[in-house]
């Protein structure tokens, strides 16, 4: 006989709906919290797609440099200041340089300096990109924003902003 501080053993046939009550509502508060999440991108996008290259005189006439971080080329000649993407056009990948211009890596996408698919199986050129100014005369580039290839960026030297925009 069972004394008051005996616990009376629980029988197999009520332990097993015990246990399978607990599996359940846990599967149910699991599906729950994941239900609740779904609204909420896992992936946050990137809070802008434009980016502070740096000032003016960062990139004098001459310059060519791959900004790695942003996978973007700047040019600077005397006619202004582009950028590319470096982000190859097939898969994107980020290409390189190479003796032609620019090389894939991936799947051997080749295109000459001015961005222009010389060979592999990108379907466009890379793009060209916008470049503008500050307020205090950084060089902003817009990765989101393409231009027509050649389109130059004249800094205005100054720490107001100007439009500056020419096509060659
Ligand atoms: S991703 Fe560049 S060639 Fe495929």
């Amino acid at each position: 006989m069972a004394g008051r501080l005996e616990p009376t053993p629980v029988p197999r046939r009520d332990f097993l709906g015990i246990f399978g009550l607990v599996s359940a509502g846990l599967a149910i508060c699991g599906s729950m919290i994941g239900m609740l999440r779904l609204p909420k991108p896992r992936v946050t996008p990137d809070a802008s797609s434009r980016f502070r290259a740096g000032k003016p005189d960062e990139f004098p006439p001459g310059s060519d440099r791959i900004l790695t971080e942003r996978s973007v080329r700047v040019v600077s000649t005397a006619q202004g200041v582009a950028a590319m993407s470096m982000i190859c056009t097939h898969l994107g990948c980020i290409a390189g340089p190479s003796e032609e211009g620019f090389h894939c890596p991936c799947h051997g996408s080749v295109f000459a300096d001015d961005g222009k698919v010389i060979g592999g199986p990108a379907p466009r050129a890379l793009p060209w990109l916008k470049v503008s100014q500050a307020v205090d005369g950084t060089l902003v580039i817009d990765t989101e924003s393409e231009v027509p290839p050649a389109t130059w960026y004249m800094p205005v030297l100054s720490s107001l902003p100007g439009d500056g925009v020419s096509t060659a």
